[in-house]
């Protein structure tokens, strides 16, 4: 892989994002099966072989030194790769801990909030079920009312999703949940402005970054979100059960952790991290994921994702028979996408590319996005996007 950066390090980034040797070469280092051209990533990203063998190198050594390594260096090192992802996340090592998942992180956050009855939540139809679930709870338990709106498919401005859920905010509110990137389509929000009106109106804003950390850059502080989530093991290929939980350090006191502490220090982070003993090999994995994404460069990953969903959808986007529920404009998408077919249903599309075309890809049915969801990894070539499109096209 050094060799391989090295021989590319002159070329501009856009450059990169269409040299296929380079990324061929990319590709080479992923064990892939031949059965489809698997395009739903979004899930799940299994790991380049590198980071694998990494992983079970650190499964091996921890199993060799058990309780040893448990009560000597497990937390030091924890705290080391919670620092390097601060670092990646553009904030202080204080304000971020390392969790299972992004369940885990926005569930203790919004589970934890001290909650009155008449208190009001705003989210939208199309963040993920577990948040809209852990909401639904609140309500039953505590008398929590949720505001919940619905984000157009193809906005026409910042402005119009802002006010969006501006709308939705009264005196009551609490907390606004907005997904940092739509996962059923892809759709970038714009969650710094976002979070600049629920301020101005007192209210705290918890973003759904699972499918930004690792995909696009961007820093959490410029976001300024009170609360950001995000798991790890979908786009900087981190192997399975690893997330991120951003705190803003003055609501860190105001949190009810899932599991208590042994110790409840104010104004430390860690008091929410009290998970009991679980997998530390995976948190060991974290730097050899952060290896492997900063040679492939963040900058160059992000153009390459923009890349190859472009390449595919500017093919598609205007055909009769195609719906994409995902915004042109690069600002407002990345590496995901969501395409249905007029008159079909997207299970029926989503087995015909499984079993007509041998495409795996993810049906959406609700919320107002019908389609399957389309999500390429830097692993994917154009030549596997020119059957996607293929099989687009003859569905006409
Ligand atoms: C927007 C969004 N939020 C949260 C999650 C939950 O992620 P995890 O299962 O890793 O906790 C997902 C998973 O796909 C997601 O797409």
């Amino acid at each position: 892989m050094d060799n391989l950066i090295g021989g590319i390090s002159h070329l501009s980034t856009d450059v990169i994002s269409q040299d296929e040797d380079f990324w061929d070469n990319v590709r080479g280092g992923y064990r892939l099966k031949p059965d489809y051209i698997n395009l739903e990533n979004g899930y799940y990203c299994f790991l380049p072989q590198e980071i694998l063998e990494n992983y079970i190198h650190h499964l091996r050594e921890i199993n060799y030194q058990g309780s040893y390594y448990m009560r000597t260096v497990q937390w030091e090192n924890k705290r080391k790769a919670a620092a390097r992802l601060a670092q990646l996340a553009g904030c202080s090592a204080e304000e971020l801990i390392i969790t299972r998942n992004t369940t885990e992180s926005l569930d203790m956050v919004i589970g934890g909030q001290d909650w009155k009855a008449g208190d009001e939540a705003v989210m939208a139809e199309q963040d993920y079920g577990s948040m809209l679930g852990m909401f639904r709870q609140v309500e039953k338990r505590y008398g929590v009312v949720n505001k919940v709106v619905s984000i157009p498919n193809h906005p026409s401005s910042d402005e119009e999703v802002v006010k969006l859920y501006e709308n939705a905010i009264t005196p009551k509110t609490k907390l606004l949940m907005v997904c940092h990137m739509v996962n059923i389509t892809g759709q970038i929000l714009p969650v710094r402005k976002i979070c600049d009106m629920a301020h101005q109106r007192g209210v705290k804003v918890m973003v759904d970054g699972a499918h930004a950390f690792g995909h696009f850059r961007f820093s959490i502080p410029d976001l300024q979100c009170d609360f950001y989530g995000s798991s790890l093991h979908k786009w900087l290929s981190v192997p399975l059960g690893a997330g991120i939980l951003y705190v803003k350090k003055e609501h860190i006191n105001s949190i009810w952790p899932v599991f208590a502490p042994f110790e409840d220090k104010a104004d430390d982070i860690y008091r929410l991290n009290n998970v009991g003993t679980h997998p530390v090999h995976t948190l060991l994995a974290i730097n050899n994921a952060i290896d492997f994404y900063e040679k492939i460069g963040a900058e160059r990953k992000e153009a390459r994702l923009r890349y190859l969903q472009n390449y595919w959808t500017s093919k598609v986007r205007n055909l009769p028979h195609v719906v994409l529920n995902t915004p042109a404009d690069p600002v407002r998408s990345c590496g995901i996408a969501n395409v249905g077919i007029k008159g079909m249903k997207p299970t029926d599309l989503a087995d015909t590319l499984l079993k007509k075309y041998s495409i795996y890809t993810v049906a959406i049915d609700g919320a107002n996005v019908h389609g399957c969801r389309i999500t390429p990894n830097i692993y994917t070539t154009p030549n596997e996007l020119d059957k996607f499109v293929k099989a687009l096209s003859d569905l006409g």
